[in-house]
């Protein structure tokens, strides 16, 4: 036997039983998106290096060195999508989603791949479950697409939720911004991490972010941007706020709060989970603004936000894990009852219910052991002249015509 393969590092396989609490899941997210209008949307899985690039912006750790890029094989950059905001408004503006109805609403389920040190919580390839709305820069843009997230989160049973929310102002203030918070980093220089210092002309505001001590009491003292804000921008968020409120959706103002993304504009948000240890971000995302045009769509606001399945489901309490219920076993003696068996399997199937079939050789005793041990409603043993079917929850057990055993399962079925 050669050496036995294992998946990359960071990489994992969804196996069925996590498959099963994972189709759960999903037809939440869906219940709940779909219920307010988003509909869903697949972006492919690399795009052109130059959405990620222009798009989540240069200097964030996620294109510096984040980023699964290659050669397409005819001189092209490509790149593994990091995320799913850049593609969507790549696709808003490629398909000319302006000239529909605004705002568009979208949502995705999808993988995507950052080159990350792998722990619990951050892999290498993740999914993600995101909602993105397109066309319209109104505050109840913010505060349904935060409700809905927190809804989620709640109906998937996330424990110790906490949610920040900040405001960034526009792409102007954020940048007058910048330029008085580099001066405060470069005044105080000598008390900053090496990590903070080599990147105050490139990323000033990851500073925030710093468990260093040095660090942490410089910024302390650092200008805010939430003190800053103009007038329509601080409108904005105190609109944003008051919906919130008004919906019941607890949450914190961090004026701290910093994004590893660079197209946000205005709002932004995280919620974290108090059951996750060092990833404690199950989602988070907030107003992008200027994200379509520098795409080459034209000016468009938008605001959208994306959660982590794999973190979902660790700070879960108690997602369903129930494999598909199964309507019908068919077992057979002999091969020679093999044709009537299979006969059989596929007529209920067809009828819609959850039938299998025997496929492993098993003695007639153990296929009914086999048939228990998965749940099987009823098992029908095929003999040449009749069919006897069990009931496995009563015990009772009938004699049928081999052409009325599935007419026999729905008339039952139909009386309970
Ligand atoms: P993000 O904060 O980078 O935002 O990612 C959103 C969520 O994806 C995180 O809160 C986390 O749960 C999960 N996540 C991120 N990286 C990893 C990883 N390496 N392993 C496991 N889970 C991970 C975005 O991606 C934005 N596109 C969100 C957004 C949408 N903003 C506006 N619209």
């Amino acid at each position: 036997m050669s050496e036995k393969l294992q998946v990359p590092r960071g990489t994992y396989d969804v196996l069925p039983q996590d498959a099963d609490t994972r189709v759960a899941l999903e037809a939440t997210a869906r219940r709940i998106l779909e219920g307010a209008g988003y509909r869903r949307i697949e972006t492919p899985t690399f795009e052109r290096t130059e959405v990620f690039a222009r798009g989540v912006g240069a200097s964030t750790d996620i294109v510096q060195k984040e980023m699964y890029t290659f050669d397409d094989g005819g001189g092209r950059s490509v790149t593994l999508r990091p995320e799913g905001t850049a593609p969507i408004c790549r696709a808003y503006a490629e398909h000319g989603m302006h000239k529909l109805p605004q705002p568009v609403k979208l949502w995705y389920l999808s993988s995507f791949f950052r080159s990350e040190k792998p722990q619990q919580g951050r892999y290498r390839q993740f999914w993600q479950i995101g909602a993105e709305a397109l066309g319209s820069d109104d505050p109840a843009v913010d505060a349904e697409l935060i409700v809905l997230l927190a809804t989620l989160l709640s109906e998937l049973e996330v424990g110790r939720v906490r949610l920040r929310v900040g405001s960034l102002g526009t792409l102007d203030a954020r940048h007058a911004y910048r330029e008085r918070l580099q001066a405060h980093l470069r005044d105080n220089a000598d008390r900053l991490s090496e990590d903070v210092r080599s990147r105050i002309e490139l990323n000033p505001l990851r500073a925030f972010d710093s468990d260093h001590a040095g660090t942490r009491a410089v910024m302390a003292e650092a200008p805010l941007l939430l003190d800053q804000l103009d007038r329509a921008d601080a409108e904005h968020f105190a609109a944003v706020r008051e919906l919130l409120l008004r919906a019941g959706v607890e949450h914190e103002v961090d004026p701290t709060l910093v994004r590893g993304l660079d197209y946000y504009t205005r709002t932004v948000f995280e919620f974290e989970s108090g059951k996750l240890s060092a990833q404690n971000a199950v989602g988070g995302g907030g107003r992008y603004d200027g994200l379509v045009e520098m795409l080459g769509g034209p000016a468009t606001p938008g605001c959208g936000w994306a959660a982590g399945i794999e973190r979902i489901l660790l700070a879960s309490d108690g997602l369903p894990v129930a494999p598909a219920p199964v309507d019908l076993y068919v077992a057979f003696g002999g091969a020679q009852q093999r044709r009537a068996a299979f006969a059989l399997a596929d007529e209920a199937r067809r009828a819609r219910m959850n039938a299998q079939i025997e496929l492993a050789g098993r003695s007639l005793k153990g296929q009914l052991k086999h048939a228990d041990r998965i749940g099987a409603r009823y098992v029908a043993i095929v003999d040449d002249e009749t069919t006897v079917l069990k009931d496995m929850q009563t015990g009772e057990q009938f004699e049928v015509d081999a052409a009325g055993v599935v007419a026999r399962i729905l008339r039952e079925r139909g009386m309970r």
